[in-house]
């Protein structure tokens, strides 16, 4: 009902932190195991219902690869919004996610909401090794959202889309 918002979405991220596992966990309901690393880019679109309007995501998920790196200005630049992910388990992915965020503010759109996530959370806590206060701290310095997703058991996923529908502007 009510009316549909088109934004461009683009998630960003080091390999094998589980950005295409959380897309097609969201657009399609599944989970690989074996997901094949991203080649250059994925194109994909999925909806999510507000209270008074549905925003409807035209997702850009880029290839995490080193050698992809340079591409990436290609799919942020006017993205309305962008999910940067890193694994719970490697700390590196973390600091390459700061590292975006920073990138995002920068020399993204000036309005661009941003979503830190911090994926893989069903993995035990024995391999966590970034805390969720530090993550949590970092985000509310920056002015972004943190959440703590699963593409494996689907924790927090369809979430994290409401959370930045939520923030998008109602035009
Ligand atoms: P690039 O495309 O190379 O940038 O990688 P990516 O960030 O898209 O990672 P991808 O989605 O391909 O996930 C890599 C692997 O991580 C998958 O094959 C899964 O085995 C694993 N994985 C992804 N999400 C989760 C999760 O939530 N939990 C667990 N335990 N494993 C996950
Ligand atoms: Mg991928």
């Amino acid at each position: 009902s009510g009316s549909v918002r088109h934004f461009k979405l683009v998630l960003l991220g080091d390999t094998a932190v589980g950005k295409s596992c959380l897309v097609v966990r969201f657009v399609r309901d599944e989970f690989f195991e074996f997901q094949e690393p991203t080649i250059g880019a994925a194109f994909l679109t999925q909806s999510v219902q507000l209270d008074s309007s549905v925003v409807k995501f035209e997702i850009w998920d880029t290839a995490g690869q080193e050698r992809y790196r340079s591409l990436a200005p290609m799919y942020y630049r006017g993205a309305s919004a962008a999910i940067v992910v890193f694994d719970l388990s490697n700390k590196e992915s973390y600091n390459g996610a700061k590292s975006w965020v920073k990138e995002l503010m920068r020399r993204g759109d000036p309005n661009v909401v941003i979503a830190l996530a911090g994926n893989k959370a069903d993995l035990p806590a024995s391999q966590r090794k970034v805390e969720t206060e530090e993550a949590q701290a970092y985000a509310e310095e920056n002015n972004i959202l943190y959440l703590e997703t699963s593409a494996k058991n689907a924790s927090n996923v369809k979430n994290l889309f409401v959370e930045i529908a939520k923030k998008l502007p109602q035009q």
